[in-house]
């Protein structure tokens, strides 16, 4: 570090190599310990934590009293000679824990209340006190290597962005309403009464604008703002490493994104092998029943439905005698050891990923089975169901009997669930791309097709003309060329090829459910600017804040955010959203209902 006018070292940086040198440190003054006589300080700064000691015989009674007043988190400036830790004191777990500092002069540079909590990582505080007080959290050593780490990784993309010639355009964060899925933002416009800016939900419409102005190769550090309801990896605000390109095909920008990526990983440590694993949506969701899959485990969906095609078990003869309809299963090891009330709990869980109800089998370590369903079941049948899900004692079976997605969903939400319980080993990370997702979703709400990713991806060629059809599934076969980017089970960053034909957009906007004139009036803009020359594009957006989660372990999007809000959408230190003054709503022309 550089030199500085009020330290001279950090609190981090000092070995047996400095033994002798007289420094100046600054910090917060994190244990006290008096020791008969002696007194001895952790000093903390965001480098690291050095001791200091203080003993009568090397100060003067003056500085040796000033150490006895202070207290924890009081900011202090001392001064003394780096020396060898007396015999048998080192500290193993502290890289400065070979030394310390005999301290001749002191300067408390500021006092401190009481925090509401211990500055310190292993303790159990609860969250919205941590958040009430974020500063004081902040000074925790896991928060600061948090804050460092997303730092670095911020700083290792950019470079690797630059390095690979993109151009970082900043783009306005007072914009109009983007389709990403959420609800906007709104904010209201003084000088035009009863208009509104909308917070952009990602730079999407601008990106592919900028793609038309000729930047061809765009990125940005983007603030992105949704309305939406959060979860662990969810925040209102959030942070996307945003790309784009022109004059590319899919193949060329997963390929630039594959080198973008590794090279920013390696920057902090982590190696992303290359090329990545390209698996199709479809094969994800019945292999993993996921479209976001952790592949560090196996517990792999098997589709079961020829087997029971004859069954004396009406619930799986008949799914398989219903088109669409499917039994799957997967094999959960040693779950099948669980006491029966807790496999019958199991029901709860799946209900919640969709399940009516949940059909198992516990194949006891004795030889015996558990199970509701399985006096129905013939020997040929029950032989059949083992070999294909390579049963051993021990193991349980899980059902889901439902259409091909319902069932996918519900079995791959109990795979995840029983990876948490059975606590199976996840080394390392996971990478790898999603690809070829369906254009369209059928949402049952809203009684329309949904964009899958969003309103401007491109089709598959081969299925363009599918775009005139009016059968439904039809059209939710249609493919598209996009691509989500997961890591260790998260969807860490997604993307696609766009549309960039005028005509074409109109199509797909009317299928969504846009009249021409709320077309106009919403993304008029861009369709304007796809009649004048614009060119073939594709992008990405990689989520930076899961992104960091996943690189520091943590377990929510929150400990990688200096001033994350709760799950109500709340800041607790300052207390917003807070309500404004009349004054203010009368200037943006406002009245509360
Ligand atoms: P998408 O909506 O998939 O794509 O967002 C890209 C990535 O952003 C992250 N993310 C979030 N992170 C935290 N909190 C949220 N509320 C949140 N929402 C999304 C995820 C996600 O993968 N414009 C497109 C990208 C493109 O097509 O180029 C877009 O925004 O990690």
């Amino acid at each position: 570090m550089d030199q500085h006018t009020m330290h001279t070292r950090t609190c981090g940086e000092l070995r047996a190599e400095e033994i002798g040198e007289e420094v100046t440190l600054t910090g917060w003054v994190w244990h006290r310990r008096d020791h008969g006589g002696l007194i001895f300080v952790d000093l903390r700064d965001r480098d690291g934590v050095t001791q200091v000691s203080f003993d009568p015989e090397f100060c003067s009674q003056e500085v040796f009293h000033t150490a006895e007043t202070i207290r924890s988190e009081w900011p202090i400036k001392v001064t003394g000679t780096v020396r060898e830790r007396p015999e048998g004191q080192d500290n193993e777990k502290l890289a400065t824990g070979h030394v310390e500092v005999l301290a001749h002069a002191i300067e408390v540079l500021n006092t401190s209340k009481t925090p509401a909590f211990q500055i310190e990582d292993h303790v159990d505080t609860a969250e919205d006190v941590r958040l009430r007080y974020r500063y004081l959290d902040l000074r925790r050593p896991k928060m600061q290597a948090n804050l460092k780490l997303r730092s670095d990784f911020t700083f290792a993309i950019r470079e690797a962005l630059h390095h690979h010639e993109f151009m970082e355009v900043e783009t306005p964060a007072l914009f109009k309403s983007t389709p990403e899925g959420a609800r906007d933002f709104l904010v209201p416009s003084r000088t035009q009464p009863g208009h509104f800016y909308a917070l952009p939900q990602s730079p999407q419409l601008l990106k592919q604008l900028l793609m038309v102005g000729g930047v061809e190769r765009y990125c940005q550090v983007a603030k992105c703002f949704r309305d939406e309801d959060l979860r662990a990896d969810r925040q209102p605000e959030f942070t996307q490493v945003d790309v784009e390109m022109s004059f590319v095909t899919e193949d060329d920008v997963m390929g630039e994104l594959e080198e973008v990526l590794s090279e920013a990983f390696a920057q902090v440590g982590v190696q992303m092998p290359t090329p990545l694993r390209r698996l199709p949506y479809w094969d994800a969701m019945d292999t993993y029943g996921s479209d976001k899959p952790d592949t560090r485990f196996g517990m792999e969906l098997h589709d079961v439905t020829g087997i029971f095609s004859q069954s004396k078990f009406k619930l799986f003869a008949n799914a398989a005698a219903t088109p669409g309809m499917h039994v799957k299963a997967i094999n959960a090891k040693t779950a099948g050891t669980w006491p029966r009330a807790r496999i019958d709990r199991l029901a709860d869980v799946a209900a919640t990923f969709g399940a009516k109800g949940l059909a198992y089998i516990a194949f006891r370590p004795d030889g015996s089975v558990t199970s509701p369903i399985v006096k129905f079941f013939s020997d040929e049948e029950m032989a059949a169901l083992k070999a294909e899900m390579g049963v051993e004692p021990g193991d349980l079976v899980m059902f889901a009997v439902e259409k091909r997605l319902v069932a996918d969903e519900i079995l791959g939400g109990m795979r995840n669930h029983m990876a948490n319980e059975l606590e199976l080993p996840r080394e390392g990370h996971d990478f790898l791309w999603v690809v070829d997702f369906p254009l369209f979703h059928w949402d049952d709400e809203l009684k329309r097709l949904d964009s899958e990713h969003q309103p401007f991806t491109q089709p598959l060629e081969a299925d363009i003309e599918k775009l005139d059809s009016t059968d439904r599934d039809t059209l939710l076969s249609i493919g598209s060329h996009t691509y989500d980017f997961v890591m260790d089970g998260y969807e860490a960053g997604g993307g696609g090829m766009r549309i960039h034909n005028a005509k074409l957009q109109e199509k797909v906007l009317e299928l969504l459910g846009f009249t021409p004139e709320r077309a106009k009036a919403q993304f008029g803009f861009l369709m304007e600017a796809l009649e004048f020359g614009a060119p073939p594009m594709g992008g990405f957006a990689l989520g930076l804040d899961r992104v960091c989660m996943l690189l520091t372990g943590s377990d929510s999007i929150r400990e990688v955010m200096a001033f994350p809000k709760t799950s109500s959408g709340s800041d607790l230190m300052s207390a917003a959203p807070s309500e404004v003054s009349m004054a203010q709503l009368k200037e943006v022309s406002l009245r509360l209902l």
